[in-house]
């Protein structure tokens, strides 16, 4: 028997009015949306909803307002770059289940897209309150959850109104789980574990996942030091979890007595300082200064790497190499994401600085799911069961 989640395919939706919980926290710039990945991404549930004269009503949350009503992160400019993406008029209202949602969700046509307030405004959101999860499903007879970002969110737009109407997830959900389950479930190898980002506390529940299926670990990004430093090595001024230092130790170990093949980095580049670009160097990682702190992986590492990430056959790629915000230390990122995009396998890729980058790039396209997730992609490859996807699970033979 095995478990997939109910998706819209499976609901009545003809003329209804449908709730869909979308995750549209996306960055913003002077009342302008930076990067509107995420609303594409959940632009194929919607117009299959409106070619079944469905009558959307979107519900998202931006930022972490803490149930306050902050100014700044209304929703007007998503409104804007929807209804620019969707080519339709969106009817965004300024009010979650007030009067002003009731009333715009009641005089709805079908076809016709609206689009409630931030709902972390209310501070019932994140408590997942019954009586608030009540006043959200009354807004509609259907609710449709495709805020993959925020499955690992037990909040009451993400389950509390999944329990109280028949429910399914959309086409992105669906993608992003399928794609997932994948990763987790499939035998194919070799099989290619690549992270990075600043932290080890972030990858520790994904390493100790994979270890046992993975094949091959490739780190960079600032936790690499944390690696670096457990070997014994000198890391001058670099950022490293003093704290984890055993835990890194410990995952070596474990890799090794797996027979995971764990490649760090075997040169760096390094600076005084990160505004210091211009003084910016390449050094062997046996040779790091100690008044200046690693900020990328160098060129030859990033050749060892897409060596490795040129055989494999499943790859999962989360977390920069470097510190992918200044454009002087992006190279390691984008010379891995340039073997990612090359490889052959099924690629996996998740993360803001990594997807950046395949972006950047032109490269996107060229991977075979770029995962919309965060913290959701990344629980999620830990193994945990996340709220917003058990919900909409069901058996199936
Ligand atoms: C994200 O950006 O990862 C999701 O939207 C979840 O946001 P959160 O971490 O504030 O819950």
């Amino acid at each position: 028997m095995a478990r997939r989640v109910r998706t819209v395919r499976d609901l009545d939706v003809w003329e209804r009015r449908v709730l869909v919980r979308v995750d549209y926290n996306v960055p913003l710039k002077d009342g302008r949306v930076l990067d509107d990945t995420r609303i594409r991404a959940s632009v194929d549930t919607i117009h299959w909803l409106l070619d079944q004269r469905a009558r959307v009503i979107l519900c998202t949350h931006l930022g972490r307002p803490k149930g306050q009503v902050r100014e700044e992160l209304r929703l007007g400019p998503v409104a804007a770059a929807l209804s620019a993406i969707v080519g339709r008029s969106v009817r965004y209202v300024r009010d979650i289940i007030g009067p002003e949602a009731q009333e715009m969700a009641r005089r709805l046509q079908p076809g016709e897209i609206g689009l409630l307030e931030n709902v972390r405004f209310d501070p019932r959101e994140e408590q997942n309150d019954p009586e608030f999860a009540a006043a959200l499903a009354a807004l509609a007879e259907r609710y449709v959850n495709d805020a993959f970002g925020a499955a690992h969110r037990a909040h009451a737009s993400v389950v509390g109104v999944a329990k109280q109407l028949p429910s399914a997830a959309g086409f992105l959900m669906e993608r992003e789980v399928q794609a997932l389950q994948r990763v987790l479930e499939s035998v194919e190898q070799p099989f290619v574990v690549v992270l990075g980002g600043a932290k080890i506390s972030d990858k520790i529940g994904v390493i100790e996942n994979l270890l046992p299926r993975a094949d091959a670990l490739l780190l960079g990004g600032g936790m690499a030091n944390t690696f670096l430093r457990a070997q014994g090595l000198e890391t001058g001024r670099s950022l490293v979890e003093e704290d984890k230092v055993d835990e890194a130790r410990r995952l070596l170990v474990a890799a090794a007595q797996r027979g995971v093949r764990v490649e760090l980095p075997v040169d760096v580049v390094v600076a005084p300082a990160l505004s210091a670009v211009n003084e910016r160097r390449v050094v062997a990682v046996t040779a790091i200064p100690p008044e200046q702190a690693v900020y990328d992986i160098g060129p030859e590492t990033v050749q060892r790497y897409a060596s490795v990430i040129r055989e494999a056959r499943l790859l999962v790629w989360n977390g920069p190499m470097g510190v992918y915000e200044v454009p002087e230390f992006r190279e390691g990122t984008r010379g891995v994401a340039e073997a990612v995009a090359a490889c052959a396998g099924f690629t996996l890729v998740g993360g803001g600085d990594s997807v950046a980058a395949l972006q950047e790039l032109e490269l996107a396209d060229r991977v075979s799911h770029l995962s919309t997730g965060g913290g959701a992609t990344l629980e999620f490859l830990e193994g945990r069961e996340l709220p917003g996807v058990a919900i909409l699970m069901e058996e199936s033979r």
